[in-house]
């Protein structure tokens, strides 16, 4: 089957073709870029040289190519304008962004500053999250996969939140990948390494879907706050949520084992074992763990991804093998690296 990787110069872009340049059912045979266009893969990934020989095109000209899934890891806002005619065409599609994530269109206008000019295809969208909704994703046109830091929290909550937890409090660890391969002030090297610092502390959009996606799962109103903090490191994205829930750690180990019980990419750490990004890197694997304190009380669940992969590309890529009507492994069960 035929992908084409819109946005495919960038970081999640470079992720893409690096799982799908090995994989066994799908091949790229479009990638677009601004800055790229004309000039071979490696130009922008050298890591990927002798493994993927194909040139950038823009992104107007990959639109009248022919393919049969799009991958499309575009910066917020440019996506919405792009799939429609995709879709027009029959072509499967998962969007990395978070165009089509939120399903109330009103909270685009709250959250990224724009009218969405395509509500009806809101409703359509599925949140490309398997561990939630398999099922329609199996079936879906368009999958709207989610963000690093929500994909984090939400695996870190969904088990809190079947235990009867309504607010959760979910503090975020990221590595400055998550910022994307265009260096800003904020974001560049310099400023990056060897920072610990929050940021977008009261509001972070990543807690809409989040909250989104744990309502739906119990049918209640599920409140998420979200701290995402900057950390030195390139990669990986650690969630910690914490709930005002009575239950001890016994309680806590079956719920998250239950939970993720027949989930090929999460595993559930031992009682007093906790996830570490350090051993999910390069791979599409999360890891989570809990903890209970009596004295609040409080319950805590974690994960441990690469945002790259589990955050990103891996997650969109395991998505696309359901679409396909693929083993949902398919070209991803490799492990990670160690030591990272
Ligand atoms: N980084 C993460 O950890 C992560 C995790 C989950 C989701 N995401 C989401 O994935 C998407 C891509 O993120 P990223 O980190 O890969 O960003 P990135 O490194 O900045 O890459 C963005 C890509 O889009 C292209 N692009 C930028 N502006 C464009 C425009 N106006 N028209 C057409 N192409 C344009 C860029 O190439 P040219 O500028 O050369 O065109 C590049 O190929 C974003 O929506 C992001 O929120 C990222």
């Amino acid at each position: 089957m035929r992908v084409a990787v819109f946005g495919a110069s960038g970081y999640t872009g470079g992720e893409l073709l690096r799982i799908l340049v090995s994989h066994p059912a799908f091949t790229v045979t479009v990638i677009t870029s601004r800055e790229y266009a004309g000039k071979p893969v490696y130009m922008a990934h050298p890591h990927l040289k002798g493994l993927l020989s194909l040139k950038f095109v823009k992104l107007e000209e990959a639109l009248n190519r022919e393919f049969d899934y799009a991958l499309l890891a575009l910066p917020h806002g440019i996506s919405k304008d792009v799939i429609p005619s995709l879709l027009e065409k029959g072509i499967g599609v998962v969007d990395l962004g978070a165009d089509f994530r939120l399903k109330d269109p009103s909270l685009y206008e709250t959250w990224y500053g724009w009218k969405h000019p395509n509500p009806e295809l809101l409703e359509e969208a599925v949140y490309g999250l398997p561990e939630l909704h398999r099922d329609e994703i199996r079936d879906a046109r368009l999958v709207a996969s989610p963000g690093c830091n929500a994909t984090a929290t939400i695996l870190a909550s969904a088990p809190l939140v079947k235990l009867g937890a309504r607010k959760v409090l979910a503090d975020v660890k990221v590595g400055s990948s998550e910022a994307g391969s265009k260096p800003s002030r904020g974001t560049h090297h310099p400023e990056r390494s060897g920072a610990i610092r929050p940021y977008s502390a009261s509001g972070h959009r990543h807690q809409v879907e989040a909250s989104q996606e744990l309502s739906l799962l119990v049918g209640e109103e599920v409140r998420v706050s979200m701290v995402p903090h900057s950390v030195g490191s390139v990669r990986g994205a650690f969630a910690s949520a914490h709930a005002e829930l009575e239950v001890d750690e016994g309680e806590l180990w079956r719920a998250f084992a239950r939970f993720y019980s027949n989930e090929p990419f999460v595993r559930v750490m031992q009682r007093g074992s906790y996830p570490n990004v350090k051993n999910v890197l390069g791979s599409n694997f999360a890891d989570v763990g809990f903890a209970s304190d009596p004295s609040l009380p409080r319950a805590s669940g974690f994960a441990a991804i690469d945002n790259l992969m589990k955050g990103a590309a891996g997650q969109a890529i395991q998505s696309l093998n359901l679409m396909a009507g693929l083993e949902e492994t398919t070209g991803l069960m490799y492990p990670p690296l160690s030591p990272a």
